[in-house]
């Protein structure tokens, strides 16, 4: 870890915490003309009308007080009908807590688990705020790779199990994941849940992709897997979900964690010490995406999968590019053979073509050689994005 800062009395842990190597590159090239950014993880769609309406509405009826620390009860009990519904599974409203975003849920859930010397095995690729939420409590997070072969990126469970010793506290897992696109399958599920069981440990399922399937039915609701199908109430359970992502809600900061019952407790004490609360005007807009947002999440599905084929294609014919099909998710994790350095790669693509696409090594070991692209854009930015990349990449991936 490079020590950063030297302010006496700041915890080391905190001293020592980098920019995310996302954030360096939108550092190195904001603000440059004409510059195509995919770097990161949002589209280029705004928030549905209906949500900004609803929150204007909550906003002049004066919701605008301290409210009830785990969300507003006709909020809770909307996302326990959804989860409910889209799972297949019944979730009770005693289960959830709202939370101010995704990642407000997984601070959360570390601040309740994690003690210093905790492990978390956490499987990798993924998103790197998850590394530095574990480290920030004093942990330290275990990566766990995820094979990528000829069908895609698969779990290996033997690697996984192996990474559980007798410091760790919990399991993560992202699926549809931030960056691969993996995404987990039911019996991979249950393997993985009875290992969370045998081994005593929690296990943490990050699911704000939920929506955003590829292998769904045309016209028919898309839905990943949810460890809320498999597992029972009691299980040592965390699910992260929030609205970023699939209701284009990424500024609101609106997110909600299901957990054992028990846990909701204790998450509401947390709360007041974090946060205090959502607010309840944000809160009425997940309200009414969540009654009104079903089409919404369709248009956003198609536009993602036109973005996905586009760049697949333009991709396809690469000299020394690779790319597995998402499965999930928003985004592309290229490979350019030969690369060591992603971050210096990734800056000088922004001067070569002047598009913006995230660091390999931001998401973990082993990813010196890739690139994240996050394709939820119209698809002209994308063909536009992808007449410049192509040739460029052609260009400067090294030759073996
Ligand atoms: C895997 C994953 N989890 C959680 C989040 C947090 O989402 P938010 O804090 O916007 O709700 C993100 C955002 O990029 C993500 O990619």
């Amino acid at each position: 870890m490079t020590v950063l800062h030297d302010l006496p009395g700041l915890r080391p842990v905190v001293a020592a915490l980098e920019e995310t190597r996302i954030v360096q590159m939108v550092q190195y090239g904001i603000g440059r003309q004409g510059l195509i950014p995919l770097w990161v993880g949002e589209g280029d769609v705004p928030t549905p009308d209906f949500a900004r309406e609803a929150c204007d509405k909550a906003i002049r009826d004066g919701r605008v007080f301290y409210g009830r620390q785990r969300g507003l009860p006709e909020l809770r009990e909307e996302l326990a009908a959804y989860m409910s519904r889209i799972h297949g599974a019944a979730v009770d409203a005693d289960r959830v807590t709202v939370t101010t975003s995704g990642m407000g849920g997984i601070m959360l859930t570390v601040q309740a688990l994690i003690e210093p010397g905790d492990e978390v095995a956490v499987v990798t690729p993924v998103w790197p705020n998850i590394m530095s939420a574990v480290a920030v409590m004093g942990g330290r997070p275990v990566p766990v790779p995820l094979a990528e072969g000829n069908d895609g990126w698969r779990l290996d469970l033997d690697r996984l199990a192996a990474a559980i010793g007798p410091r760790t506290k919990a399991v993560f897992v992202n699926s549809p994941s931030n960056p691969t696109g993996w995404t987990i399958d039911r019996d991979a599920m249950r393997a993985v849940l009875r290992l969370a069981r045998e081994r005593g440990v929690w296990l943490i399922a990050d699911e704000v992709y939920t929506r955003l399937v590829y292998d769904a039915p045309l016209g028919g609701r898309a839905v990943a897997p949810s460890f809320l199908e498999v597992a029972t109430p009691d299980d040592r359970l965390i699910v992260v979900n929030s609205f970023s992502k699939n209701w284009a809600m990424t500024g609101w900061r609106l997110g909600w964690l299901t957990t054992h019952p028990e846990l909701s407790p204790v998450i509401e004490k947390l709360v007041q010490i974090n946060t205090s609360g959502t607010p309840e005007f944000v809160q009425m807009a997940g309200l009414v995406a969540l009654r009104e947002g079903e089409p919404f999440l369709a248009a956003m599905l198609e536009r993602c999968r036109r973005g996905r084929d586009i760049v697949l294609r333009g991709l396809a014919d690469v000299p020394g590019v690779t790319v597995t099909p998402p499965a999930g998710a928003f985004y592309a994790f290229l490979r350019v053979a030969g690369v060591t350095d992603s971050l210096a790669f990734a800056k000088a693509l922004v001067d070569r073509a002047n598009v913006g696409l995230a660091p390999g090594s931001a998401f973990g070991p082993g990813c010196e050689d890739r690139l994240r692209l996050c394709f939820a854009s119209s698809a002209e930015r994308l063909e536009e994005a992808m007449r410049r990349l192509a040739p460029a990449l052609a260009e400067m991936a090294p030759r073996a």
